[in-house]
C-alpha cells in the first residue's frame, strides 16, 4: 500500500478517523489502532511516527486510558493531541490539571513559528480547544510553544526527542491551519516521503488481490452500494475472468437504480448475474406491516436467493465484500473481520464452505472508496450517490408494502430528488417516504382518497446525527405540486423538519 505509515492511537477521542484521514490526504498512509496496544505489536507495525488522539478521560485518574510508557523511548516521533498531549506530558513526569476556565471553540493562540510543527505559519493562529484539563507543569526537556488567554502550554515540545503535543484539535475544519501543522509533523519531524496516493493504492490492491485469490473463482453480493460497486469494480480488474457479482434486485431499489446497476457493469470484465426477485420478496413481505420483522425477511430472502445462485457456480472459493474501514474501525479494530452483517444485506452465508473472504476496501474511507471507483472508471455520478439503506424502499413504505404502493413513492422519490439536485441544495441525504396515512382530497369533481408522502432532507457528517435542511417554502411548493400531479395515488405533501435525536434519519 505504502512503504511507510503513521499509528494513530485510540484514546476514545470523537475525532480518531478525521485524524487518519488528515494524514492520508497529506499523503501519508495511516492506521488507527486502541491505545493500549503493546510494545511488540507497534515494532511489527514499523510506523514513522505516532499520533494519540483526545479523548473524554482524565488522565491522572487511575481508570483512564493509558499507553505503554516506553513508547516515548522508542526513539519514534510522536504527536499528543488533547488527551493525547496530556498523557505524553503526563506520562513524561509533568503535571496535568483541571483547568481554571475550561476552552471550548475556535481560540486565538499565540504560537512561536520556530517549532517545527508551526513552520510557515505566522504567529497568531486559532484552534479548536474543547477540554477541561490541561498540562500544568512541563516535564523535563519540553518548552510550551503555543499560548492561549487561558491554556499556558497550547502546544508543547521536546525538540530533541521529537515529541510533540497540542491542546487544541488540528484535524478538525475550526482548526484554519490545522492541515500544515499535521503536515509539518509528518514531512519535517516523521521525515514522511508521502508514497501514498490513489494510483500505488490502486496497483498494491490488485496485486494483494491476486496474491490472495490465485486461480480460484470469487462471488461477489453486489448490493448496488457504493462500496460494493467498488469491490466490483476493482476485482474486474485484479482477476478478469474470475469473478462472478450476483446482483439481486429485490424490487426495493429506487426509481431506474435496477438498470443503472446493471449499466455500470456492462463493460467490465465480470460475470454479472442479476436476478429479478422482485415477485419473491413482495410475496414474503405480503401482509406484513411491523419495520424490523420486514428487515428480517428482506435479509432473510436476500441469503436465500444469493445461496441458490451461489451454488450454481460451482469452482467459487472466496467471498467478496465490500467492507470499508469505518465498519473495521466501529466494529473493534483488527477483530472486526466478520460480515457485516448490519449494514446491507442482513448477514451472507456462513454455511458455503469459502477458503476465505476478500475484502480489498478494508483499509479505506468512504471519500478514498469514491475516488478509487471514479479511478477505476465507474461514473461520477454512480460513486457520488447517497448512502441507501441495503433493505431499500422496503424501511421507506411504512405500513404493508405493495407494489402499487412502492410505485408512488419510486416516483414521487424520483421528482424530490431531481428538484433538489437541479437546485444543489445541499444536504447529505435526501428522500421521499410513502406514510400510511390517506386523507379525502378533491380533484376537478371528483373526491379522492391518496396517500401522504413525506419529504426529509438532512445534513449530516456522520449519519449518527443530523439537522434537517431548511429548504425554502417555494422550493418544497413546487416539488408538492409536482408530486401530487405527476403521482397518481399522492394526495398530500409533508415536509419532516425533525432531528436526529430524537428522530432516526429513515422513517420505518
Ligand atoms: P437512521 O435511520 O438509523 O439511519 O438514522 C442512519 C443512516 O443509516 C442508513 N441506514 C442503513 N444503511 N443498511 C444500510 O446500509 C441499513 O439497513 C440501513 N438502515 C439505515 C440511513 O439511510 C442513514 O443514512
Amino acid at each position: 500500500m505504502s512503504s511507510q505509515s503513521v499509528l494513530i492511537l485510540d484514546f476514545g477521542g470523537q475525532y480518531k478517523e478525521l485524524i487518519a484521514r488528515r494524514t492520508r490526504e497529506c499523503n501519508v498512509y495511516s492506521i488507527v489502532k486502541p491505545g493500549d496496544i503493546t510494545l511488540d505489536e507497534i515494532k511489527d507495525i514499523n510506523p514513522i511516527g505516532i499520533i494519540l488522539t483526545g479523548g473524554p478521560n482524565s488522565v491522572y485518574k487511575q481508570d483512564s486510558p493509558h499507553c505503554d510508557k516506553r513508547i516515548f523511548d522508542l526513539g519514534l516521533p510522536v504527536l499528543g493531541i488533547c488527551y493525547g498531549a496530556q498523557l505524553l506530558a503526563w506520562s513524561m513526569g509533568g503535571t496535568v490539571e483541571p483547568c481554571v476556565n475550561s476552552e471550548y471553540g475556535k481560540t486565538k493562540m499565540i504560537v512561536n513559528e520556530k517549532s517545527t510543527i508551526f513552520g510557515g505559519l505566522s504567529p497568531v493562529q486559532e484552534g479548536l480547544m474543547s477540554h477541561t484539563d490541561q498540562i500544568t507543569v512541563l516535564p523535563e526537556g519540553f518548552i510550551s510553544v503555543a499560548q492561549t488567554a487561558d491554556c499556558l502550554n497550547a502546544a508543547i515540545e521536546n525538540k530533541n526527542k521529537n515529541l510533540y503535543g497540542v491542546q487544541f484539535h488540528p484535524e478538525v475544519e475550526s482548526t484554519p491551519n490545522g492541515t500544515s501543522i499535521i503536515r509539518n509533523f509528518l514531512y519535517d519531524v516523521c521525515k514522511a516521503k508521502g508514497d501514498y496516493d490513489l494510483k500505488n493504492l490502486e496497483n498494491q490492491l490488485i496485486k494483494d488481490v491476486q496474491n490472495q485469490v490465485g486461480s480460484d473463482h470469487v462471488i461477489l453480493a453486489l448490493s448496488g452500494g457504493v462500496d460494493s460497486s467498488v469491490c466490483a469494480a476493482l476485482l474486474s480488474k485484479a482477476i478478469p475472468g474470475q469473478l462472478h457479482c450476483v446482483f439481486v434486485d429485490h424490487g426495493l431499489m429506487r426509481k431506474g437504480e435496477g438498470d443503472e446497476v446493471e449499466r455500470a457493469f456492462e463493460n467490465m470484465n465480470l460475470d454479472f448475474i442479476r436476478v429479478n426477485a422482485a415477485p419473491r420478496f413482495l410475496k414474503a413481505l405480503k401482509g406484513v406491516k411491523e419495520p424490523e420483522k420486514k428487515r428480517k425477511i428482506i435479509g432473510a430472502e436476500f441469503i436465500k436467493v444469493f445461496e441458490e445462485e451461489a451454488l450454481k457456480l460451482p469452482n467459487v472459493k472466496f467471498l467478496a465484500q465490500g467492507t470499508i474501514y469505518p465498519d473495521v474501525i466501529e466494529s473493534g479494530g483488527s477483530k472486526a473481520a466478520t460480515i457485516k452483517s448490519h449494514h446491507n444485506v442482513g448477514g451472507l452465508p456462513e454455511t458455503m464452505n469459502f477458503k476465505g473472504i476478500v475484502e480489498p476496501l478494508r483499509n479505506l474511507f468512504k471519500d478514498e472508496v469514491r475516488a478509487l471507483g471514479r479511478q477505476l472508471g465507474l461514473k461520477k455520478s454512480y460513486v457520488d450517490r447517497q448512502p441507501f439503506p441495503g433493505p431499500g424502499l422496503g424501511v421507506r413504505v411504512l405500513g404493508e408494502i405493495t407494489e402499487e404502493k412502492l410505485e408512488i413513492l419510486r416516483d414521487a422519490d424520483a421528482i424530490f430528488r431531481e428538484e433538489v439536485r437541479k437546485r444543489r441544495i445541499k444536504a447529505d441525504q435526501y428522500f421521499a417516504v410513502l406514510t400510511n396515512t390517506m386523507s379525502v382530497g378533491v380533484v376537478g369533481d371528483f373526491r379522492t382518497y391518496d396517500y401522504t408522502v413525506a419529504l426529509r432532507a438532512v445534513k449530516t457528517s456522520d449519519f449518527m446525527t443530523c439537522e434537517y435542511v431548511p429548504i425554502s417554502h417555494k422550493v418544497l411548493g413546487i416539488v408538492s405540486s409536482r408530486i401530487v400531479n405527476e403521482v397518481k395515488g399522492a394526495g398530500r405533501v409533508v415536509y419532516d423538519i425533525t432531528g436526529k435525536p430524537p428522530a432516526t434519519i429513515e422513517w420505518e
